[in-house]
């Protein structure tokens, strides 16, 4: 069986390790992985660093899009995508999560009638402001077999019509999924839904104590033994608005008058803090000696400085989940999320661009940490557990 993923974003990259390693470890008599990087995210600390890190196979194609408007990047990613499938004919495509990469392989796989395997499906904010949002209905809609990471994901399908198999098991941890109707062959007519857990789970779980042993960010940023509060911005919602943007930045330097804040910039904020701050503002963040502001982190170095953190403030997807692996509190910088469950277990507050209610947060998670962080997220084997769907599939 041929398989061609396609990664392109920071996420997707480190998400891939999990299905490689899987190929690699269980699959290699019967499965081929063709990676094709699109080129969305380039710098060294974006990309090059993850395969190094994370022993992902070098990608067999680079489309090197770049950075441009929605409407280029997606139109060159596709381009690029549709020639490679119709050269390479694989048996399916497989696309992860929400970025203009996975749109771009969407659109280019159903057109040529390429199944799609969606990893990370399902899954909803309800604010079609978001770029991402967009992306992730179309691919979900555009796929032939959908593996969600959460019980939320699943009803969202359900929701938007999707036929699920309500006899089936759906309890992750026990290695099988919720699946779609019927035995026939699935198709982009006839989509099939498992519900597998997530992916990301996989990896944190798997890297966790490499991370300790093969880092020293913790030692080298002397934090070792310190409360800090880690930090992460890039939500464009976040960054291109100068109001929020300075709401979450001063709430930061209130923060940093009580606890240390680690924040590894993402390329995009890099740029738009110099753009959409105050001068004033912008002096306070870079002269604070509490602010440790630094270029993005490796895996390995993100996740042990989430294993350490006090708390973790963020707009991120991954970000926000992995601080619930690490049974960390977590303030979301956002309205809403996709990933509900961490804030109706109590363990993650949404609070929005906005400074009171992250001091709030802040001061409630002090008063009561959150011990409990019960299982969600399946058990650490969703990769195996896809591609055993994947192979059973071409089989049907
Ligand atoms: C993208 C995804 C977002 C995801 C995020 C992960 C879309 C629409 N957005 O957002 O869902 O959460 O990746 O990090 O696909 N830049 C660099 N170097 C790089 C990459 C980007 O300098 O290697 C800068 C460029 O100025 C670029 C900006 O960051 O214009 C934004 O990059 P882009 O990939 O368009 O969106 P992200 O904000 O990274
Ligand atoms: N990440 C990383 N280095 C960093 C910041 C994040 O390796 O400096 C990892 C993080 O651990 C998570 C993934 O990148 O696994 C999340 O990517 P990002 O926040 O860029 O995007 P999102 O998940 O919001 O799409």
């Amino acid at each position: 069986m041929k398989l061609v993923t396609i990664i392109g974003a920071r996420p997707q990259i480190i998400k891939a390790a999990a299905l490689s390693r899987a190929i690699r470890n269980h699959y290699a008599d019967r499965i081929q992985e063709v990676i094709v990087h699109t080129g969305q995210h380039y710098d060294d600390n974006m990309s090059q660093i993850f395969f190094d890190e994370l022993q992902i196979p070098r990608p067999d194609y680079n489309l090197h899009v770049g950075s441009a408007s929605h409407g280029v990047q997606t139109a060159r990613m596709t381009e690029g995508i549709e020639a490679i499938l119709i050269k390479e004919q694989p048996d399916f495509i497989v696309l992860y999560g929400d970025t203009n990469s996975t749109l771009a392989g969407a659109v280019a796989a159903a057109k040529i009638h390429v199944p799609i395997v969606h990893i990370e499906a399902g899954l909803r904010s309800f604010n079609k402001s978001m770029p991402e949002e967009i992306n992730r209905i179309v691919c979900d809609h555009c796929s032939t077999l959908l593996f969600t990471p959460t019980k939320a994901g699943l009803e969202n399908l359900k929701r938007e019509g999707f036929s699920i198999d309500e006899g089936g098991p759906s309890t992750p941890s026990t290695g099988s999924g919720t699946e779609g109707s019927g035995t026939a062959k699935p198709t982009i007519d006839n989509p099939k839904v498992y519900h597998c857990g997530d992916i990301m789970y996989d990896n944190s779980l798997h890297f966790a104590n490499i991370a300790e042993e093969k880092t020293d960010i913790i030692q080298r940023l002397e934090l070792k033994g310190k409360p800090f509060i880690l930090a992460t911005i890039h939500r464009d919602s976040n960054t291109d608005q100068p109001q929020r943007l300075s709401a979450i930045f001063n709430a930061l330097i209130q923060l940093s008058k009580e606890c240390q804040v680690v924040l590894p910039l993402h390329p995009r904020t890099s740029k738009l803090l110099k753009t959409n701050l105050e001068e004033k503002l912008q002096e306070q963040i870079f002269n604070s000696p509490n602010i440790i502001l630094i270029p993005p982190v490796s895996f390995l170095e993100i996740i042990a400085l989430e294993r350490h953190a006090q708390l973790v403030i963020t707009d991120s997807g991954g970000v926000q989940k992995e601080s619930y692996f690490f049974k960390k509190p977590c303030i979301i910088l956002r309205p809403e999320t996709e990933w509900v469950e961490i804030v109706h277990t109590g363990n993650a507050i949404l609070a929005d661009a906005d400074g009171s209610r992250i001091m709030d947060a802040w001061q409630h998670f002090k008063n009561n940490p959150p011990t409990t962080f019960p299982n969600i997220f399946g058990d650490g084997h969703a990769a195996e557990f896809m591609l055993d769907k994947i192979i059973s599939c071409k089989v049907l």
